[in-house]
């Protein structure tokens, strides 16, 4: 019987954490219905028990949960574009899933749900660091939704006493994310389309900023968020990324010298939905789990581009 359960396991962040798990002899089930989630990121966790399944689906939510002690809630469509396309489907994918997994985990006797929250739920606020004292102020149908089950996450903790954490993650970035969606973030595409001799695309005057934050970071706090003691982190959401920023026009310039680019960006039109600057406070994390990052931004881009650049991110 599996003891963690992860959704979106063939997911970009899900699939990492199932490494990391697997990687420490730990039991896992996997659940993903392959909507943004790819076959290839399975390989290399076949110890994983691996479900297809849609947590749109209550059955689907009750058998993944079954027999498991804590659930990591990777799963959504995480994409600010692709919500402002399909909000509906955005908040089926994401809000109203994630109320069908804390149900099904609740009936379950699932112990803690640890969730994917994101630093959209923030918005266009002109205050940095943000902080998770912040009023949340979503932008688009994907912070609202992804906000939604945060808020979800809190119920469950106060009203039912289910153990919740929530990890708001700030614009995750690494190996085995997906670069050829047109939703795909930033990094990814900018990577493959770089090493390609492709000029990337920067929306708006390329001065907008992120915290981008390397995928072992995420992998590391949720492994700390699921054994932290729960009276200090029960109910509570914390900023997970590495508290500095870059702008996109100093990330091409640092991946011109990664991948040997030579070229111009071409610079479109702002994106509707977009936010200007994101830059986290981790202190919370710090003090909560003992984060902190481990992974810095360049060491991090370097070695996703090495990821790329053997080809691993092209089916
Ligand atoms: C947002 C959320 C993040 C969420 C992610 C899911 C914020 C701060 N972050 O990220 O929590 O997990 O959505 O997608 O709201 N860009 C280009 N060229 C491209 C693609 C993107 O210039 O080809 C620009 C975008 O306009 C944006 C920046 O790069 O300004 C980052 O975009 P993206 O990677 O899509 O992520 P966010 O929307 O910041």
């Amino acid at each position: 019987m599996a003891k963690y359960l992860i959704t979106g396991a063939a997911g970009f962040i899900g699939r990492s954490i199932a490494a990391a798990l697997l990687a420490r002899g730990e039991s896992v089930r996997g659940v993903d219905n392959f909507i943004t989630g790819k076959r290839a990121n399975l390989i290399g966790l076949e110890k994983m028990e691996f479900l297809e399944g849609d947590l749109t689906r209550p059955e689907d939510c009750a058998r993944a949960c079954a027999g498991v002690e804590v659930v990591f809630h990777e799963a959504a469509l995480a994409s600010v574009p692709r919500s402002v396309a399909d909000p509906a489907g955005t908040h089926l994918h994401c809000a109203t899933a994630t109320l069908n997994v804390l149900i099904a985990a609740r009936q379950a006797g699932v112990r803690r749900v640890v969730y994917a929250g994101s630093s959209s739920a923030y918005g266009d606020t002109p205050t940095l660091p943000k902080h998770e004292e912040m009023l949340p102020n979503p932008i688009s149908p994907y912070a609202v939704a992804k906000l939604a089950g945060e808020h979800y996450m809190q119920a469950f903790a106060r009203v039912y006493g289910m153990e919740t954490v929530v990890l708001r993650y700030f614009n995750v970035f690494g190996p085995h994310q997906d670069p050829t969606s047109q939703y795909s973030g930033v990094l990814a595409k900018f990577c493959r389309g770089m090493l390609a001799g492709e000029p990337p695309t920067i929306f708006g005057d390329g001065e907008q900023s992120r915290d981008f934050t390397y995928i072992d970071n995420v992998v590391h706090a949720n492994l700390l968020a699921a054994v932290a003691d729960a009276s200090r982190v029960s109910g509570q959401v914390m900023n997970t990324a590495t508290g500095s920023r870059v702008t996109l026009n100093q990330t091409f310039r640092i991946l011109c010298e990664l991948t040997g680019f030579q070229g111009k960006p071409v610079y479109a039109e702002p994106r509707a939905g977009d936010i200007r600057d994101s830059l986290a406070d981790i202190h919370r994390a710090e003090r909560l789990l003992g984060y902190g990052p481990l992974v810095n931004f360049e060491e991090g881009l370097k070695r996703t581009v090495e990821w790329y650049r053997q080809g691993s991110g092209e089916e």
